[in-house]
């Protein structure tokens, strides 16, 4: 038996992996019929926040979004699917990954159009930050993604005590 079968702080990746597809309408597009950006994000937010809800089992929010690549296009009609499962667990937050492929539903052609890492954090109803499960990597994929996702929680920290630095820096001016 593995760990995460005997021990509920423990989940696997495979537990919680999750999908969504969408059929992209009119109002999902701009004025030269491909999918609205902001649309795209939402679908990604919503996606990756059902793995993250799989892994705590509590309520969770949306922490950061980072690392966006919108690869290719999607048109008007395309059938749109999202995957997402958790990459790493810390102490109250979870890093997601998100992979999202258009189908022509005329040629049955798949592309993947864009890939996503986002930050969820557990927190209870009070809005108390929420300790969540430690996650069991068993793919080597899955120990791949395991180690990138804290190389980049390092240089998400970097980054953001950077900002808070230049934000203070600027605070006097106009
Ligand atoms: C996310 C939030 C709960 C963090 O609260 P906080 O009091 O700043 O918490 P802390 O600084 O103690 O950090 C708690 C965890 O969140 C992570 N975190 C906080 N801000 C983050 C950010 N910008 N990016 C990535 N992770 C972040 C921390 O790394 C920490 O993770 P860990 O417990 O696994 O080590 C709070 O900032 C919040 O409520 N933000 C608004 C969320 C929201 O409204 N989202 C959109 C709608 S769902």
């Amino acid at each position: 038996m593995s760990a995460a079968e005997t021990n509920p702080n423990v989940r696997t990746v495979a537990s919680t992996q999750s999908e969504m597809t969408e059929i992209i309408l009119p109002n999902d597009t701009n004025t030269l019929g491909n999918l609205l950006g902001g649309r795209l994000m939402h679908f990604i937010d919503l996606t990756g926040a059902m793995a993250a809800y799989r892994h705590s089992r509590t309520h969770v929010v949306t922490a950061a979004m980072d690392h966006i690549d919108f690869i290719r296009p999607v048109h008007l009609g395309d059938l749109l699917t999202l995957k997402s499962s958790v990459n790493r667990a810390f102490t109250s937050s979870m890093e997601v990954g998100v992979k999202v492929w258009a189908e022509n539903t005329q040629t049955g052609g798949v592309v993947h159009v864009a890939s996503a890492y986002l930050v969820f954090v557990a927190i209870d109803k009070q809005g108390r930050l929420q300790k969540v499960p430690q996650l069991l990597p068993e793919t080597a994929n899955e120990v791949r993604r395991y180690e990138d996702a804290l190389r980049r929680r390092e240089h998400r920290e970097a980054e953001s005590a950077r900002r808070k630095e230049a934000r203070l820096a600027t605070d006097d001016e106009a």
